[in-house]
């Protein structure tokens, strides 16, 4: 196939030092313009990325019409407004997540995709990393019995004040931020929606965004994510899948970098020090570019996206649950 015509909205971080990478290295993708709300930035960038083309504004990246498809990264709280304009001008669209603050203002998006006939995407690119297919291939054939509970934690230190995370009006806070890949991969390895969920939030005093945020989702007949997400804890990051005959254990969950391989363990738990663990080894990938590329496939038409929006939508759901279950005290349902 030709390749998708990619534009890119805004200069964020995670465009130029993954995505926009990972698009350029890709085989279905070409990356033709990006967009800032400052031309000299847009141009500065477009000029470092090997970009042909940028605007300074986004409306006029929209207006494009060589471009098919929008990557938007831009702070959550922009992600609905400007997916839905992208729709409405014709695009595809891969969005980052968070797909927006609340499922409620998401549904703004299926609306705009079924009006616009084009497709929107939520950029969760751990699902496309070979080591969670092969974890969730072997939780269905049992290789550790029934699973019962799935453990992770995500944890970082963003200190920088004028980040978007830390600035609630932007969406901020290490639920959207972070708590957020524990969700969606207990959701991915359960292949089923949580019934209830119940949070414990400590917020920024200053900021209002939260700081650390730990919660509990039980799944039907019984399977259980306990995790902790935070914005102001060293760097971690760690699933463990309990079964009744095993466990798995991924080191490196999340953000596995693209130059180094990855491992997952798996053991019976017949010794305690480790000796029953089997190591299984994953090549070096970039889980952005399949994840690009995937996209560019869905829009053509020529691939199946397995995670719709509704999918998004979903994730979305249980994270407002977890929300309200701070406020209230109690189980909530998504
Ligand atoms: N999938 C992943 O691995 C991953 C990793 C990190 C982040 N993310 C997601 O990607 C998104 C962006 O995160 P990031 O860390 O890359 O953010 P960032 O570097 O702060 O970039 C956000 C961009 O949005 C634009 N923008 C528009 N209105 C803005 C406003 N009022 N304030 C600040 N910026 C504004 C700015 O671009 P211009 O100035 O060029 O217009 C800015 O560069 C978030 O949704 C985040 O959850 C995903």
């Amino acid at each position: 196939m030709s390749k998708v015509v990619w534009g890119i909205l805004s200069t964020a971080n995670i465009g130029i030092k993954r995505v926009i990478p990972a698009i350029q290295a890709g085989h279905r993708g070409m990356i033709a313009a990006i967009a800032s709300r400052d031309a000299g930035k847009a141009a500065a960038m477009a000029a470092r990325c090997g970009i042909p083309r940028s605007y300074g504004s986004y409306e006029a990246l929209l207006a494009d019409p060589e471009i098919e498809a929008i990557y938007n990264p831009l702070p959550n709280h922009l992600h609905v407004e400007w997916t839905v304009k992208a729709l409405d001008a014709g695009k595809h669209v891969l969005c980052e997540k968070p797909i927006a603050l609340n499922a409620a203002e998401a549904q703004a998006m299926v609306v705009a995709r079924d009006r616009s006939g084009k497709q929107v995407i939520e950029a969760f690119m751990v699902r496309h990393h070979p080591q969670w297919q092969r974890v969730r291939a072997l939780v269905r054939e049992g290789r550790i019995g029934t699973v019962r509970t799935l453990q992770s934690a995500f944890t970082f230190p963003m200190r920088d004040p004028n980040n978007v995370r830390n600035r609630l009006e932007y969406g901020g806070g290490a639920l959207y931020d972070v708590g957020c890949y524990p969700i969606v991969t207990a959701r991915y390895v359960f292949g089923a929606e949580p019934e209830r969920a119940i949070a414990l939030v400590n917020r920024d005093s200053e900021r209002g965004v939260d700081q650390v945020t730990s919660g509990m989702l039980a799944f039907p007949g019984g399977g259980q994510l306990v995790f902790s997400s935070a914005l102001q804890l060293a760097l971690y990051q760690r699933v463990v899948i309990l079964g009744t005959e095993g466990r798995i254990e991924v080191p490196v969950p999340f953000t596995p970098p693209k130059e180094q391989g990855t491992r997952i363990i798996i053991d019976t738990g017949a010794s305690l020090d480790g000796s029953s663990a089997v190591v299984e080894q994953f090549e070096p990938v970039d889980q952005y570019l399949l994840q690009c590329d995937l996209a560019a496939a869905a829009f053509r038409g020529e691939a199946t996206q397995e995670f719709p929006i509704e999918d998004a939508i979903a994730n979305m759901r249980v994270i407002d649950a977890l929300y309200r279950s701070a406020e209230s005290g109690h189980w909530e349902q998504p």
